[in-house]
């Protein structure tokens, strides 16, 4: 079942940091190309010139909370108008690594943001708009600290957060799913990739092509 009149699917990954999502991200849009689809990938925040800016702002930039709310919200904005929008319009796909749900999951449950000024700002931002499907890669902090430890990259503003920023963050996310369960899928990322590859490709075809 593809989007009504010819319009494109929006599909999300979401999840903590070291969850495991960016190379299943890879192969969902691999697997929709194969099937003759025009698709997008991107991130957020990010996904247009000016939202890469904002991103690095957000990632290695000491700021309050409500202006790390706002400026995600100002990315995705932009990343909608100028991108998103556009390419479901002109029925292209586009898969996105996160986007409002991690706003929920990170700055209303890892660092408290009032959950009004979220729906607020979710509301402002995209008014009855959301992904037609929402992957949610749940897994421990425990086991998810380990893998980012593991990449050795320097880790950024959030990755630098303790253990319990994660759990609140992961139990946010869980509540946003109990809250859409028909639009976010969660997904057990405790397991090796080719059973979490294979859920995957079951859940998007349940989805798009029953
Ligand atoms: P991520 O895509 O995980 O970056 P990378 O894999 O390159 O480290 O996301 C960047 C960070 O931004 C991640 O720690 C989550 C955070 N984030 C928020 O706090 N709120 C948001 O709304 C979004 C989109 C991301």
């Amino acid at each position: 079942m593809k989007g009504s009149a010819g319009r494109g699917c929006f599909i999300t990954f979401e999840g903590i940091d070291g969850a495991g999502k960016s190379s299943r991200i890879a192969e969902v849009v691999a697997g929709l190309s194969r099937r003759g689809l025009a698709v997008e990938q991107t991130r957020e925040p990010g996904g247009t010139p000016l939202g890469e800016r904002l991103r690095e702002l957000l990632l290695h930039e000491a700021m309050d909370l409500e202006t790390e709310a706002m400026l995600m919200f100002a990315a995705r904005r932009e990343h909608l108008a100028a991108r998103i929008h556009p390419a479901l319009a002109a029925g292209r796909w586009v898969v996105s690594d996160r986007f409002s749900d991690a706003t929920y999951a990170y700055q209303v449950g890892g660092r408290g943001l009032d959950p009004a000024k979220f729906a607020a700002l979710e509301q402002w931002v995209h008014p009855g708009f959301q992904p037609d499907l929402t992957l949610l890669f749940d897994l421990s902090p425990e086991i998810a600290a380990a893998r980012v430890a593991g990449t050795g990259n320097r880790p950024d503003r959030f990755e630098r957060e303790q253990r319990d920023f994660f759990e609140r963050v992961r139990m946010a996310y869980l509540e946003r799913a109990r809250s859409a369960p028909q639009r976010i899928r969660v997904i057990d990322a405790d397991r090796p990739p080719e059973a979490i590859r294979a859920e995957i490709e079951a859940a998007v075809a349940e989805r798009f092509f029953p």
